[in-house]
């Protein structure tokens, strides 16, 4: 039947779709790479359905390529005569192991029907966290700054495994970069944190990511405050030479400010919140 590669988001279980959820659902096995991504999958479906992999902390290519071997002979007869799931964090297609089983698979099991359901990448979900817009018209390049790596070029970057921020920020800065980090962004497990300060992030973590930027890149909007106001003035200085009338037009009454108003606005300091709610809250009534 099928093999699925199903997206879990970025670790919060809410986050998964709602095709992801139907799919773990309907599995008979549902294989986890990893502790996080495991944790995700039993929110959706009981432990006695979780297969797990081992997966040697390596570069080796040849152990790697062993491990992956070995994982498909063990996928490839259920998924044959079944329903099976295999879980990655984030999106299947984006950085992920799922590659890495797509490719074995297709060398050595290529009778297994393989489908895959897109999750919430970190890749996209960083621009809420961090309340960055990415603006129609502007581009973007993901890169990875693993071990203190800067690496510089484009004018935004989104920068994963972020592993010694201390150092890849001062190569970033140097560069003429405006940096933001984010940490165990939309995760239930451990604690969310946004922040410019990169020694707030001293300890090494592998679930941190950057968004860097030259300021020099920013595009002006249409809609941006600045110049929606200075149009304001413009106008005012124009209506003494037309014909004034009485404003009719009524503002709709102010709501209740039970839920704060959305903010895009970058932020300038260190947040740590509880895990997952500082993104939700961050962004609430948008
Ligand atoms: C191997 S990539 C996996 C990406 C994943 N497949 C996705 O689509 O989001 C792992 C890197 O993604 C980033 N990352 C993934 N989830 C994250 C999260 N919830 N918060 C912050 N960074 C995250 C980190 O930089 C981490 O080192």
């Amino acid at each position: 039947m099928t093999l699925y590669g199903v997206g879990l988001g970025p670790g919060d279980a809410g986050l998964v779709t709602v095709r992801g959820r139907e799919v773990l659902q309907e599995a008979e096995v549902v294989y986890s790479p990893g502790r996080l991504s495991r944790s995700v999958a039993t929110e959706h479906v009981p432990e006695s359905r979780i297969g797990d992999l081992d997966f040697p902390m390596t570069r080796d290519e040849e152990e790697l390529r062993a491990a992956w071997r070995e994982a498909a002979a063990e996928i490839a007869p259920p998924a044959r005569d079944g329903t099976v799931a295999f879980v990655t964090l984030g999106d299947p297609n984006v950085y992920s192991t799922f590659g890495h089983l797509r490719r074995t698979l297709d060398a050595f099991h290529p009778d297994v029907a393989l489908e895959v359901v897109p999750g919430v990448s970190a890749l996209t979900a960083f621009a809420t966290a961090l309340g960055v817009e990415v603006a129609a018209g502007s581009s973007i390049a993901l890169r990875e700054a693993a071990r203190g790596a800067a690496p510089t070029g484009p004018d935004r970057m989104v920068l994963f495994k972020v592993t010694d921020a201390p150092a890849t920020h001062a190569g970033l800065t140097e560069a003429g970069y405006e940096v933001t980090y984010g940490r165990r962004l939309f995760m239930e497990q451990g604690e969310t944190l946004v922040t410019d300060d990169p020694t707030a992030l001293d300890e090494r973590d592998y679930y941190t990511l950057a968004y860097a930027e030259r300021p020099e890149a920013r595009v002006e909007q249409a809609t941006d405050a600045e110049t929606v106001s200075s149009i304001g003035k413009d106008l005012e200085e124009l209506i003494p030479l037309t014909r004034r009338r009485p404003s009719t037009r009524r503002r709709p009454p102010a709501r209740p400010s039970a839920t704060p108003a959305c903010t895009t606005t970058r932020p300038a300091t260190t947040r740590r919140e509880s895990p997952s709610s500082a993104p939700a809250r961050a962004t609430r009534g948008c």
